[in-house]
């Protein structure tokens, strides 16, 4: 496969100037006072993205995604180490890059045209596409600082994916707009994806990483931790980020999941039995949280997310014992991966994830085939 993309040993550091004298008037008394740091926000990244290829970028806020994407692009020079690209490139980067304010949807569909290397008469010839797919027709001559964040991202996706890139590179945008814009971009990924365009992507979202990359790199504090399969890279950016990685966030988080266990020690289950597990928690504080499940085919499809807020459990400070029952389990036979997780009632927030805290193994001998067996008959 050839490489497309080449991130070769790339570093990115940001001077950071603290002001020691904060008045205009010390500042001018005192031109170069206050102390310079240096942050790294990238540090010896490597990668290769080869034709056709759709990857995935994850990491914690501030991880150095947008930094990386912004090097790849050509909007940031890395500090250290070499990119390649092969092929022309559209970027959709984090919010307020690209577009002017004062200017129309129209004229900033044409200043975008321009920066991407496109001919006013190749913007022409796909201007009504881009106004279709961005749903904007009675905005597109309203200057842009009054659209709504989702409208300007509209516009800028429907620009990078009428363009016809050989590579697309994506900031997170898909959060932004609705469900139905982000089902309709999803599916312009996907043609693009057929049509054997390359796709990095940056995206807090695991389903969407799930749904359309085929690999994932993550980010950990400007540096690489994972250049893996998406099962791999999302187990170990989800222990990363909430398990004994040595985070911050995990080093104040109080409650961990130390393990899954069943009574008869396998997750072995015919097809229609109840599965009963048990998971051990530990908790500095007494909490509740909802628990939850979630079960994934081998190939990385989402068979079930239970409804956590059906699910509360009540923790005690010290180690718990939260009992699991799956009722007449429908799936059939195969390897099925759980992850557990505890979220906290209010806001959402996980208190504690364990990815792929246990392979459940559906022995099955019908003749059904799939993932689940609906239960049906036929009348004449
Ligand atoms: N121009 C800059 N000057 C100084 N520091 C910067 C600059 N741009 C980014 N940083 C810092 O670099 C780090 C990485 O930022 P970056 O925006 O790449 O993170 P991110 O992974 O995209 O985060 P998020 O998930 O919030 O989008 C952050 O600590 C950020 O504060
Ligand atoms: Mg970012």
């Amino acid at each position: 496969m050839d490489a497309v993309i080449e991130v070769a040993g790339v570093a990115k550091q940001f001077k950071i100037h603290h002001e020691r004298h904060q008045t205009l008037k010390e500042r001018l008394l005192h031109p170069r006072s206050g102390t310079t740091e240096v942050f790294d926000a990238l540090r010896d990244v490597n990668f290769t993205v080869g034709e056709g290829e759709t990857v995935g970028i994850m990491g914690h806020n501030g991880s150095g995604k947008s930094t990386l994407l912004k090097c790849i692009c050509g909007v940031l020079k890395p500090s250290a180490g070499q990119i390649r690209l092969r092929g022309s490139l559209a970027a959709l980067l984090e919010l307020g890059a690209g577009f002017q304010p004062e200017l129309s949807g129209r004229d900033n569909v044409y200043l975008y045209g321009s920066m991407l290397g496109l001919s006013r008469r190749m913007i022409e010839s796909v201007f009504d596409d881009i106004v279709d797919f961005s749903e904007l027709e009675h905005f597109i001559d309203t200057p842009v600082k009054f659209y709504s964040s989702g409208m300007y991202v509209r516009l800028a996706f429907a620009v990078a994916v009428n363009v016809a890139p050989e590579i697309l590179v994506v900031d997170e945008v898909l959060a932004v707009g609705d469900e139905r814009f982000q089902a309709k971009c999803l599916d312009r990924i996907r043609q693009f994806q057929r049509e054997g365009r390359t796709i990095l992507l940056v995206t807090h979202q695991a389903d969407t990483v799930r749904a359309v990359c085929e690999r994932a790199i993550v980010l950990d504090h400007g540096q690489q931790i994972a250049d893996d399969s998406v099962v791999e890279a999302l187990r170990i950016f989800r222990q990363r980020l909430h398990g004994d990685g040595g985070d911050r966030r995990a080093a104040a988080s109080a409650v961990h999941i130390t393990g899954v266990t069943t009574a008869s020690g396998t997750f072995d289950v015919r097809r229609g039995e109840d599965l009963v597990f048990e998971v051990d928690v530990t908790s500095d504080h007494a909490t509740t949280a909802n628990l939850v499940t979630e079960v994934f085919t081998r190939s990385g499809l989402l068979v079930s997310r239970n409804d956590a807020q059906a699910a509360l459990v009540e923790l005690r400070p010290g180690t718990n014992k939260v009992q699991v029952e799956w009722r007449a389990l429908p799936l059939l036979d195969g390897v099925y991966d759980v992850n557990i997780g505890l979220v906290e009632v209010s806001g959402g927030t996980v208190l504690a994830w364990l990815e792929r805290g246990a392979s459940v193994q559906v022995i099955y001998d019908g003749r059904a085939s799939g993932v689940i067996e609906i239960e049906s008959s036929v009348k004449p």
